[in-house]
């Protein structure tokens, strides 16, 4: 029988898979389309298809996420989805084929959310599955050393939540989750945009509009259109949008991060606090990509600001962990 490694990356917003022998297979968003009925348990689109159907769904549609604040929140629709992205691929599947996987998960889950990834993986047809810390997969990946007595701080901005870790040894230190991320602020951006223009936008819209114009830069000069239905009329509506207005939204967010970050480092040891001093803060996540975060975290933390510019950088963290099982074995006793 032969064995085929994954590294799996289940997160609240984006799910990625790589194959060892293959590298990067899939990046798709964490969503299933399912029809209303619900005696039909047959999907109607998962991933990116599913996210073309967000808004154009009509009655007998919805667009779940199954993942959501980083833990498992509809089991059953979690298997489906994951079962359709390893269809993806593994498009045929050798008879005999073991498909055994890597799980990078966030901080703080309970043993009963970690066992809850592990039955969906099994049912999704992988034999056997290891669980590592996100964050220690991401430094792997991205030559950070976190293998020695000096310690790496890491801050992990994902779409529900946000991850501050310092980690050394293979193990993470101190660890702390926040449930702010990408998502929370584009509620927050088409929330504005009905309470101050009187225009209904969905999330995803909300979405376009951050990652097009907004940035943690006070007098960034960006605007955009944006076409949603007016709350008066119920007719569609285009209007013209500024990233100065959005900017106060932004910067609130971004702000808690930076004040969490900041205790946590307050509460720190001496030695942790010197690591910083000398090798900064490592930020990586979807959500880290707003424009102006180095200038901002660098204003408010006065530490050196480190930004991955490697979207995949966990995975190729568990590549490394294939590649070398014993780490991986030390990764799960400590962790
Ligand atoms: N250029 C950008 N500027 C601002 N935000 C961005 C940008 N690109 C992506 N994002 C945000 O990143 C978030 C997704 O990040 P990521 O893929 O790391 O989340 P996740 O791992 O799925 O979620 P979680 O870790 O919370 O389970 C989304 O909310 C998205 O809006
Ligand atoms: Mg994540």
């Amino acid at each position: 029988m032969s064995t085929t490694f994954i590294g799996l990356k289940l997160g609240s917003t984006t799910t990625c898979i790589y194959k060892s022998g293959n590298g990067i297979v899939l990046k798709e968003a964490s969503l299933i389309a399912m029809p209303t009925n619900p005696k039909i348990k047959e999907p109607k689109a998962i991933g990116n298809d599913a996210k073309k159907l967000i808004g154009k769904t009509g009655e007998n549609l919805t667009v779940y996420s199954p993942i959501s604040n980083g833990i498992i929140q509809y089991d059953e629709l979690a298997v489906l989805m994951l079962k359709g992205f390893l269809k993806k691929v593994f498009p045929v599947k050798s008879f005999g084929e073991n498909i055994k996987a890597v799980l990078c998960v966030p901080l703080g889950l309970s043993a009963s959310e970690k066992k809850q990834f592990e039955i969906a993986c099994f049912k999704s047809g992988i034999a056997d599955v290891f669980i590592v810390p996100d964050i220690i997969s991401f430094a792997l990946g991205s030559g950070i050393d976190i293998k020695s007595e000096t310690s790496a701080f890491i801050v992990n901005i994902g779409g529900d939540t946000t991850n501050i870790a310092s980690v050394s040894n293979l193990s993470i230190i101190n660890g702390y989750n926040l449930n702010i991320g990408g998502s929370i602020i584009n509620i927050a951006i088409a929330k504005f945009i009905e309470e101050n223009h009187g225009l209904h936008i969905s999330a995803e819209q909300a979405e376009r509009l951050k990652i097009e114009i907004c940035s943690l830069f006070e007098n960034y000069s960006a605007s955009t259109t944006i076409v949603g239905i007016d709350k008066n009329t119920n007719l569609k509506q285009e209007i013209s949008i500024t990233a100065t207005e959005l900017y106060p939204i932004i910067n609130h967010y971004y702000s808690k991060i930076a004040e969490m970050i900041g205790s946590v480092i307050q509460s720190s040891d001496p030695e942790i606090v010197a690591d910083i001093s000398r090798n900064g803060i490592y930020f990586y996540g979807g959500a880290s990509h707003i424009v102006g975060l180095e200038k901002f975290m660098f204003d408010k933390l006065k530490f050196k600001i480190n930004i991955s510019d490697n979207q995949y950088s966990n995975l190729l963290g568990i590549a490394e962990l294939i590649k070398y099982p014993q780490m991986l074995k030390k990764i799960i006793k400590n962790n």
